[in-house]
């Protein structure tokens, strides 16, 4: 294959530019393979987030061609041919240099889920249909290439509002595992935002585990809080419980 430009993003969190840069490609290379050539060849400090080079640890993600997408896992020939390659750091986090972004927020929203509460002396015993329910769940990498490409968060920055597609999921996970005793519902309608989402389904469409965040996740948990908070039958049973009456 003849050589490729890589238009890259340089600067931290002030500005920055863009920088082309000539790499040679050899059968089978990915975007992060390029990166590393950049690296070794012209500018050493260029700052790229990566570990296992296997789609699997979800540090590499960045804007390709404008499109969210894990650098390890994009082949240079799965790109349009003759023309520059650009690579942007995800937009929905502040820049700390080059490609590498602050993602500390996620983690910082991860920490305010109730964590799984099984109930005293479990009997650990499940069904596997339960079991198989969540586990497209359990395959996220963290990513958070849906966080990036989420309007909500990347255009309108309600990060205090929402919590954002990949913490659909972890609450989902936990929502439907059988033997789970807690009740989330209060914290998806009011802290975690799940009324912002207007299942554009954007989210889904980047996922590299290919997990159905919006129709298997968002619109169970949707209904969830519909079904308690907005039910007129419910709505009742609760009034009467307040006051006593039942
Ligand atoms: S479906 Fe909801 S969570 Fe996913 S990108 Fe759209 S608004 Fe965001
Ligand atoms: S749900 Fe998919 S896109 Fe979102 S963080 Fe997990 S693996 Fe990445
Ligand atoms: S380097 Fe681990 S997912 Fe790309």
């Amino acid at each position: 294959m003849a050589d490729v430009i890589l238009r890259v993003f340089r600067g931290d969190a002030q500005g920055g530019e863009e920088k082309d840069y000539k790499v040679p490609v050899d059968e089978g290379m990915v975007v992060l393979d390029a990166l590393h050539y950049i690296q070794a060849n012209y500018d050493g400090d260029l700052a790229v987030r990566w570990n296992c080079k296997a789609a699997k640890c979800g540090s590499c993600s960045a804007e390709v061609n404008g499109k969210p997408r894990l650098t390890c896992k994009t082949r240079i020939d799965s790109l349009p041919q003759g023309e520059p390659i650009t690579v942007y750091p995800m937009k929905a986090f502040p820049v700390v240099k080059d490609l590498v972004t602050d993602v500390k927020w996620n983690y910082q929203t991860h920490k305010k889920i109730p964590p799984f509460t099984p109930p005293k002396d479990t009997d650990w015993r499940m069904y596997q249909e339960d079991i198989d329910r969540i586990q497209e769940f359990r395959k996220c990498i963290e990513c958070f290439l849906c966080q990036n490409v989420c309007h909500i968060l990347r255009n309108h920055h309600k990060n205090d509002a929402f919590f954002g597609p990949r913490f659909m999921i972890k609450i989902a996970e936990l929502e439907m595992h059988p033997l789970d005793t807690l009740d989330r519902s209060a914290m998806l309608r009011k802290e975690a935002g799940v009324g912002y989402c207007n299942i554009t389904k954007c989210c889904t469409e980047v996922c590299p585990e290919h997990i159905h965040i919006t129709d298997n996740a968002i619109i169970p948990l949707k209904e969830r809080v519909a079904d308690k908070y907005f039910d007129p039958i419910n709505w009742l049973l609760r009034k009467l419980r307040s006051n006593g009456n039942l």
